[in-house]
């Protein structure tokens, strides 16, 4: 669950080399850290994975940027030569500003203004993924405008249940993205869309959901796709060239779970995907996939420093610490927003204390505001000592917040021994800066 370069030294934890005291001096806490290595070395390994199983059929690796994306991350995913997924307009500029080529990008978003469609269709983005009606008018509008043949897919919702938590299971019937297969709009999308000359219409995607292990639901979406595949052959005479997969592997939070890597889905993937397409007589289609977590959520930790610690008397007889640490739910929006579990350890120091029931809870001003309801911790730790949660790569610092008017956290790169910020801290004078003073 950690990564390759995180150890424990002498009982503390160290990466690199530098120790997590070392690394809170420098760069104070609440910090997240990052395991650049690591990071590209996951990006690399779902690259060569699609690669080898799917040989000419493999299409690209688009990283979801809304995991975490920042312009130095940007660069690592140029240098390692795979695509990203922008959903906004801010993660664009910001793919952009590390120099992706926009023949990498593809779009998505079941809202993109106007302006955003746009900007992704003047700059050349590769693919944009429609996702309404309304938008296949949009993105043919800004097309005829700029004068090119636009690259789009449908993104499709086959009526798959991912099991994971309600707010990340997005394939299923019930949802506001992407057109179902089941009630035809896809089909109508489909005719529309071969309506528009500046459209081309390369194919469909589908994103059944996220932190999935296991490859039931990927499997059963891609066989309903390629049956939609079938039936586009039949209607219209043309066989769309591309299927993008979307993201969703799962990672490693706590102890005993395990990270779902590359191989232990795309075999198995690519021999469903080759079985039903052979069986719909089509050739097979260029196949992308968009893992986001899967790439930076194990690659990095969060440094805190506890403040309080206080015990309190539970109904049942027990007690519970509350070891208070200097960020939360501004940082670690999950585990309110989802019940996500996380883990912590003592990170500057070993402790022979017997262990503790305790919570890991955060400075804001709200009963909610816990980073991990239950865990047990030494019973010893104490105001100063260092915590570190491992695995809030992904959907940590980008969902963090300014509640409470409290500074987002910077991002610490590090690599060969080295530790760089590549995202600063925030200060108070960021805190005032978009207030209208006059
Ligand atoms: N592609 C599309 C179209 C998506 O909507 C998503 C995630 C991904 C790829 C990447 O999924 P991943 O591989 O990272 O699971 N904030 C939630 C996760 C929301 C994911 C939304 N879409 C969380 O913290 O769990």
């Amino acid at each position: 669950m950690w990564s390759p370069a995180i150890s424990f030294e002498k009982g503390s934890l160290a990466v690199s080399g530098l120790s997590a005291r070392q690394l809170a001096k420098e760069f104070g806490t609440p910090t997240f850290f990052i395991d650049e290595d690591h990071f590209r070395a996951r990006a690399a390994a779902w690259a060569r994975s699609l690669e080898s199983h799917f040989g000419a059929s493999a299409g690209e690796v688009y990283y979801a940027a809304k995991a975490f994306i920042c312009i130095d991350i940007a660069r690592w995913i140029k240098e390692e030569g795979i695509g990203i997924d922008v959903c906004t307009g801010g993660e664009l500029a910001v793919a952009l500003a590390g120099g992706i080529d926009p023949k990498k990008i593809e779009v998505h978003g079941n809202n993109k203004s106007l302006a955003e469609i746009d900007r992704a269709v003047s700059v050349g983005v590769k693919t944009i993924v429609i996702d309404s009606l309304y938008e296949i008018e949009r993105v043919a509008a800004s097309a005829a405008k700029h004068g090119v043949r636009q690259g789009v897919l449908l993104r499709l919702t086959p009526g798959v249940q991912a099991h994971t938590h309600e707010s990340i299971s997005t394939a299923h019937e019930d949802v506001k993205f992407g057109f179902s297969i089941a009630s035809g709009a896809a089909s109508a999308a489909v005719a529309q869309v071969l309506q528009h000359s500046c459209l081309e219409l390369r194919g469909f995607h589908c994103h059944v959901g996220s932190q999935i292990f296991g490859t039931d639901s990927f499997e059963l979406a891609a066989t309903r796709i390629i049956a939609l595949m079938k039936s586009v052959k039949n209607e219209h005479g043309i066989e769309l060239p591309e299927l993008d997969l979307g993201g969703g592997y799962a990672i490693a939070y706590l102890p005993g779970d395990v990270t779902v890597e590359p191989e232990d889905v795309l075999p198995s993937l690519s021999a469903v995907v080759k079985r039903e397409c052979a069986a719909a007589g089509l050739a097979l289609p260029i196949i992308s996939i968009e893992p986001g977590r899967n790439i930076v959520g194990p690659t990095t930790f969060t440094l805190y420093e506890v403040g309080t610690v206080k015990e309190v008397l539970l109904e049942d007889g027990r007690t519970r610490r509350y070891i208070s640490v200097d960020g939360g739910m501004s940082d670690n929006i999950r585990t309110s927003l989802y019940d996500a579990k996380y883990f912590a350890v003592l990170a500057d120091r070993t402790s022979d204390a017997p262990s503790a029931l305790s919570r890991v809870v955060g400075k804001h001003c709200e009963t909610g505001d816990i980073v991990i309801r239950d865990i047990e911790l030494p019973a010893d730790i104490a105001p100063g000592d260092l915590l570190a949660t491992p695995a809030t790569g992904a959907y940590g610092r980008s969902m963090a917040s300014n509640y409470n008017h409290v500074p987002r956290p910077p991002v610490v790169a590090i690599r060969n021994g080295k530790a760089r910020v590549i995202v600063r801290r925030e200060n108070e004078a960021d805190l005032l800066a978009l207030d209208v003073k006059e």
